[in-house]
């Protein structure tokens, strides 16, 4: 008989909601909200609301909240976001406490009731919360990705392309690195519609719009109070839309690294190609000394953060 894939977003909060109405709207597959007990009811309001803006949609897949791990087992795709999102001020590196724990309860129960699942993580700081989920599920790193290239690459777009005035879809942009304010704008592939920016835009006005990209989650935390969720959702869909369509699409995501780009036992964000089997392929693409410098030094501080969790993890055991 055939059957919808399952999809489960652990964290049913702001970006886990809006995931749920984006994998309904695809029809990606039937979805689960899944949060922690106390928040079960909100989980579960989300759904019915979700339900019944399927009904105006014309939608058929089901959403359903939970906090029972049982009601999650067997996914076919995990997006997680559980944990707390930024307070203006915060960095995300400010979050490895908070959120690493979360992390390590999740990562016990997705190994007891997802171990097929591919996974995407989006929880912050991200870089280390996707290492800290790979390392204690022991998942098969190619169904380990995280979400923050996909993103900070669309944050690039936008800003190249209202820059320039032209529309978004025809601006691609390579943001690589570390999630945080190391991030690393390839410039060199960062094309409008295959013409290099630097032929459309000064170099003094493209190092601005690099600086917006990267604090670009942190502009938004300052006038909302909280984090972004209708783009680092689409992000994520995107990224789970490739796997589940066998899509091979080439997306900047952190992936473990393993002496690419020169790293060593990381996660990263780099260019890979997502498809049926998840991450296909880790792609090395040629950069200038100058990005290498930039990327050594937005590695060096995920390197950082990870010793913090290392450190944090063993307190915590
Ligand atoms: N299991 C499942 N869900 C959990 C757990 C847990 N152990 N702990 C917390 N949560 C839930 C919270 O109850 C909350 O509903 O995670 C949800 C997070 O939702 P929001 O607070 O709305 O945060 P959101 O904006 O969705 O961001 C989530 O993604 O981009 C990152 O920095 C952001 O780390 C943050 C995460």
């Amino acid at each position: 008989m055939a059957k919808r894939n399952k999809i489960a977003l652990i964290g049913a909060g702001n970006i886990g909601g809006e995931l749920a109405a984006i994998a309904a709207r695809k029809q990606l597959g039937d979805v689960v909200l899944f949060d922690i007990p106390s928040k079960a009811d909100f989980a579960k309001g989300k759904a019915l609301d979700l339900m019944q803006n399927s009904a105006i949609t014309g939608d058929d897949a089901s959403i359903t909240g939970t906090s029972d791990w049982a009601d999650v087992a067997g996914a076919d795709v995990m997006i997680i976001t559980a944990g707390v999102p930024r307070k203006p001020g915060q960095s995300r590196d400010d979050l490895v406490g908070i959120n690493l724990p979360i992390i390590r309860n999740v990562a016990e129960n997705a190994k007891k009731h997802c171990p097929d699942a591919f996974t995407i993580v989006i929880s912050n700081p991200l870089d280390v919360m996707v290492w800290a989920f790979q390392q204690w599920t022991g998942f098969d790193r190619k169904r380990v990705v995280g979400m923050a290239g996909v993103l900070d690459s669309a944050r690039l777009q936008h800003f190249l392309a209202a820059e320039v005035g032209v529309s978004a879809k025809d601006v691609r942009a390579m943001v690589l690195g570390g999630h945080g304010d190391d991030m690393v704008a390839a410039r060199g592939y960062c094309t409008i519609n295959g013409v290099p920016v630097s032929q459309l835009i000064a170099s003094e006005r493209l190092d601005a719009l690099e600086a917006r990209t990267r604090g670009g989650g942190g502009e938004i935390v300052k006038l909302m109070g909280t984090s972004a969720y209708y783009a680092p959702a689409t992000a994520a869909m995107a990224m789970a839309e490739a796997y589940l369509l066998d899509q091979k699409r080439l997306l900047a995501g952190a992936a473990y690294l393993d002496g690419q780009y020169g790293y060593k036992d990381m996660y990263l964000g780099v260019p890979v190609v997502i498809g049926g089997s998840g991450i296909e392929r880790i792609v090395e693409i040629e950069l200038s000394d100058a990005e290498k410098v930039a990327l050594a030094k937005s590695a060096e501080s995920v390197r950082g953060v990870v010793d913090v969790a290392k450190r944090l993890s063993a307190q915590q055991a």
